[in-house]
């Protein structure tokens, strides 16, 4: 409480779970003292959790849709509003057969492997620049068995992935460097070059256009305030049909469109 951290008791209970190995729900019908061991992990993973780091970070594990993801200070921690931008994925991916997908900007691997694991016919390309993300995701394709059917990229954007794909998705960096101070601790924690970035949005679909025939498909997530000026940069590329998507607290996070 005193740290600051705004939900004590929940993330107390997270950690006390992981340490004794059930869940939230199963520490209320553990009626046991804590062995000497257990408190001590408990103690190491609460002193960390006093300096703001956030909970996802010290657990090493975040879910994610239907997937538990292996996380750390290498990839952002995936946020519920990226889980819409998955639905909406898997919704215009409905009547596409076999779709293949390039997701840019992959991460821990959050969007790719969630649309490789509710989309059982889909190819699926992922892009990182940052070497250290890709080895993240990585790990998590392997460890959920979606080996053949997700490829990574280290580089750029598309980072010279062959298209055409059927849609192109990216949760790219962007938290107006004027907006860092404003956030809470935790999200220091996480990686710069994953959070902070202006335009990022126009960027990948201006580099979308290379890999996706026309009709294709762009989604995008958005920042709070920017669906309107992601909405006008897709327009002047000349992408059609767009449209915007809200979160659950009705703000439009999701902006998609379809390639000329
Ligand atoms: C906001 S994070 C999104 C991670 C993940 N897709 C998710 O939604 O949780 C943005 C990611 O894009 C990567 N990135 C930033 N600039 C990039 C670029 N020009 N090309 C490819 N990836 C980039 C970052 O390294 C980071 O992993």
């Amino acid at each position: 409480m005193e740290a600051g951290c705004p939900s004590p008791r929940v993330d107390a209970e997270w950690l006390l779970a992981d340490v004794l190995g059930t869940t939230r729900t199963g520490l209320y019908v553990m009626e046991r003292p804590l062995e000497e061991g257990e408190l001590r992990r408990l103690r190491a993973l609460v002193a960390r959790r006093r300096t703001r780091e956030p909970l996802a970070y010290v657990l090493g594990e975040w879910g994610f849709r239907r997937l538990t993801l292996t996380v750390d200070p290498r990839v952002l921690i995936p946020r519920p509003e990226t889980e819409i931008v998955v639905e909406r994925c898997l919704e215009l991916l409905r009547p596409i057969e076999q779709p293949r997908v390039l997701d840019i900007g992959v991460g821990s691997g959050a969007i790719a492997l969630a649309i490789a694991d509710e989309r059982s016919d889909a190819s699926v390309v992922a892009t990182d620049s940052s070497a250290d993300a890709l080895s993240v995701a990585e790990a998590n394709k392997a460890r959920l068995a979606l080996n053949g059917r997700v490829e990574l990229r280290h580089g750029d954007l598309v980072a010279g992935a062959r298209g055409p794909f059927d849609l192109v998705v990216s949760n790219p960096p962007y938290v107006a460097p004027e907006d860092v101070e404003r956030l809470p601790p935790e999200v220091l924690h996480e990686p710069f070059g994953a959070l902070v970035g202006s335009g990022r949005q126009a960027e990948v679909a201006e580099a979308a256009r290379a890999v996706l025939p026309p009709g294709g498909i762009v989604v995008l997530e958005v920042g709070d305030p920017q669906a309107p000026e992601v909405t006008a940069a897709l327009y002047a590329l000349g992408y059609g049909e767009i449209r915007t998507t809200p979160d659950l607290a009705g703000r439009e996070r999701v902006v998609e469109g379809k390639a000329p």
